[in-house]
């Protein structure tokens, strides 16, 4: 069951037919689609947001071909939307005005890998996952790891800053993105940024950049800052009675001053989400915390963690994973959570709500009034270090769909409420765009259309994401 798309401008015919005829006259007909079929497989990503398939899409091979591209949506006038893996939760790439999709995965270069200076320099098509493996084998370390890493691109991690359970110790990506080399609508390239520790010149353009959705620009390089690779990484399983035990645990450990690179936490629901996807759980366990500390003397550390989670009331049991196999496989069964999840009803919604980690227990709370007042059934997992929870909705009747969409809005509100945000890693897109203005002002939102005003005066790059609709805030012209 689809999201319904956006109202946006659906370019006309005469326009998409300029522009294929154009971009096939300068990028060659290998690098442009134009059959149904060929296009099919780019009008979703790994979100609900329904869009229009696009007209036709472009599988860039150079920076060139980037550059060609916007330089000629913007002469005909015709919307694009950017994509590297698609695997995005939030419609970002998703064209929800059909036009033209243009494509970054064949970037896919590591292009320097710099030991003396900590820094990478890759393409935005590179898989996550293999950024990982080159930069390790190097005794370097590049930490963001959303749990779709096997599949999701660097150009699209940067795009919605995405985030990943290391992100407690070491940041979400645009605490690694040093410098951008961007192209924006009408063909101009900047390159923004630094390739040094430090540097102050400017505004952060880069930082603008990072988490703007493909409505800025199209990544064409990216910088990377880099670390050494932890010698020693230890991981366990806290399990507890109840999520509130685990909760009261996350802030145990928070207090006692340890930093774990990862803090996971899983409600009941999800365990047995994971224990139907055949992992054994102890069956008296209702809560699960999945820790993980790095660097010198982890397993020390760890050792402490456990006994702080000990002392938590509800705390069943610490298992110590024993070797890399047994943490491999953890974390197997936690990056496939969204999977195993989707297999409890017909549908499913998954937000990535923050609250500050000490209201995590109060949020919980209203998730539970919101179900019992809507009757919608919910489960709960994610990034509790940070306070950013997956809360999922779960259905299987489309009847449902309008109390689910009650209980979003409501859960958007007890956020906002508790000092939260409405996104952690998955940016807005489509699915949020409509709540943004829960959490920001008018003055607030105004300000950043200006901003996508000057960058993109005719709204051609990626229509239709972050803000609410055209005329649901009355007061400001749309972009
Ligand atoms: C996760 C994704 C859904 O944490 O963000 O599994
Ligand atoms: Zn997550």
């Amino acid at each position: 069951m689809l999201l319904e798309a956006p109202s946006v401008r659906i370019p006309g015919r005469a326009a998409v037919d300029r522009a294929k005829i154009e971009l096939e006259r300068r990028l060659g007909p290998s690098k442009v689609l134009t059959s149904t079929d060929a296009c099919a497989p780019y009008a979703s990503d790994d979100s609900d947001v329904g869009g229009r398939p696009p007209d036709v899409v472009v599988i860039a091979a150079s920076a060139g071909d980037v550059a060609a591209t916007l330089a000629i949506a913007d002469a005909c006038e015709v919307p694009v939307t950017p994509r590297a893996g698609g695997t995005g939760r939030t419609g970002g790439a998703v064209p929800v005005a059909g036009g033209i999709v243009l494509a970054t995965h064949a970037l896919a270069r590591i292009k320097e890998i710099d030991r003396a200076n900590l820094v990478a320099v890759v393409e935005p098509g590179v898989i996550t996952a293999v950024l990982h493996e080159a930069v390790e084998r190097e005794g370097l370390f590049y930490a963001p790891d959303p749990s779709s890493l096997d599949t999701c691109c660097i150009g699209g991690n940067v795009a919605e800053n995405a985030g990943g359970p290391r992100a407690f110790k070491y940041g979400v990506t645009r605490d690694w993105v040093l410098g951008l080399e961007a192209c924006l609508v009408g063909g101009r390239v900047v390159r923004t940024g630094k390739r040094t520790v430090k540097g102050v010149t400017g505004y952060d353009v880069t930082a603008l950049l990072v988490g703007s959705e493909g409505t800025l620009g199209v990544f064409t390089e990216v910088t990377l800052r880099l670390v050494p690779k932890p010698p020693t990484v230890a991981t366990a399983l806290a399990l507890f009675s109840d999520v509130r035990a685990a909760a009261g645990a996350v802030e145990d450990i928070v207090a006692a001053g340890i930093v774990p690179r990862c803090l996971e936490m899983l409600d009941a629901s999800t365990l047995d989400a994971v224990r139907s996807a055949g992992v054994s759980i102890d069956p008296r366990a209702g809560a699960m915390l999945l820790v993980e500390v790095d660097g010198e003397g982890a397993e020390a550390v760890l050792e402490r963690l456990g006994g702080v989670a000990a002392e938590r009331p509800g705390c069943i049991d610490v298992v110590v994973a024993q070797d890399a196999t047994q943490r491999d496989r953890l974390w197997a069964a936690r990056r496939m959570l969204s999977r195993a999840t989707r297999k409890l009803a017909r549908h499913k919604l998954s937000e990535d709500i923050v609250v500050p980690r000490t209201r995590i227990v109060e949020l919980l709370d209203r998730a539970d009034d919101i179900g019992a007042a809507t009757g919608v059934r919910h489960l709960a997992y994610g990034h509790a270090g940070d306070g950013n929870l997956h809360v999922n909705f779960l259905w299987n009747d489309d009847a449902e769909r309008p109390a689910v969409d009650r209980a979003i809005e409501m859960l958007m509100r007890a956020t906002v409420e508790l000092g939260g945000t409405l996104s952690g890693e998955h940016g807005i897109g489509v699915s949020k765009a409509k709540y943004l203005r829960l959490e920001q002002s008018d003055d607030l939102i105004a300000l950043q259309r200006d901003i996508k005003r000057a960058f993109d005066p005719k709204d051609l790059l990626n229509p239709g994401k972050i803000f609410p609709a055209e005329g649901s805030d009355g007061r400001h012209r749309s972009c």
